[in-house]
């Protein structure tokens, strides 16, 4: 099972650097495939799909609140005994909101989205900003 943000999952088994990139629209692909090639290395790739999926949500929330302000955003991912902790983090105000989104909702499901696929999700401030 895979579950987003790094709230207590204890033990992690090892960690990937932070890969830092610029807001801009790039950013949540480079993501998608450093997580991926990453799983793949950790014996994980079973769990590409929803990662990626969850990593793509995130990194695009991220830009998206970051492009004003230029400031960087960066994922992480951390391997645990039975998941992976998919970490995104950025320097830009405001903070995530699930929206319950009707049904002819465009915009407000990302991370409904990630909602589903995840075992959690959550976000945490940091001392430069947020990891979500
Ligand atoms: N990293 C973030 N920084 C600031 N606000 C965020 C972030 N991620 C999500 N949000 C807020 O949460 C809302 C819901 O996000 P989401 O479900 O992905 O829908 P959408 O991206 O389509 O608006 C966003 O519209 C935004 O207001
Ligand atoms: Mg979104």
């Amino acid at each position: 099972m895979i579950f987003s943000a790094a709230l207590d999952q204890r033990p992690v088994i090892d960690r990937t650097a932070p890969v830092t990139l610029a807001p801009l629209d790039t950013a949540p692909r480079t993501a998608r495939a450093s997580v991926t090639a990453q799983l793949s290395a950790w014996g994980r790739g079973d769990l590409a799909d929803d990662a990626g999926l969850i990593v793509s949500e995130l990194m695009t929330n991220a830009v998206v609140a970051s492009e004003a302000g230029e400031t960087p955003v960066a994922v992480r991912l951390l391997l645990t005994p039975a998941s992976v902790v998919v970490e995104v983090y950025d320097r830009a105000p405001g903070f995530p909101l699930l929206a319950a989104a009707g049904a002819e909702a465009e915009a407000g499901r990302g991370l409904q989205i990630v909602a589903s696929v995840a075992t959690r999700w959550g976000w945490t401030p940091t001392t430069t900003g947020k990891c979500t």
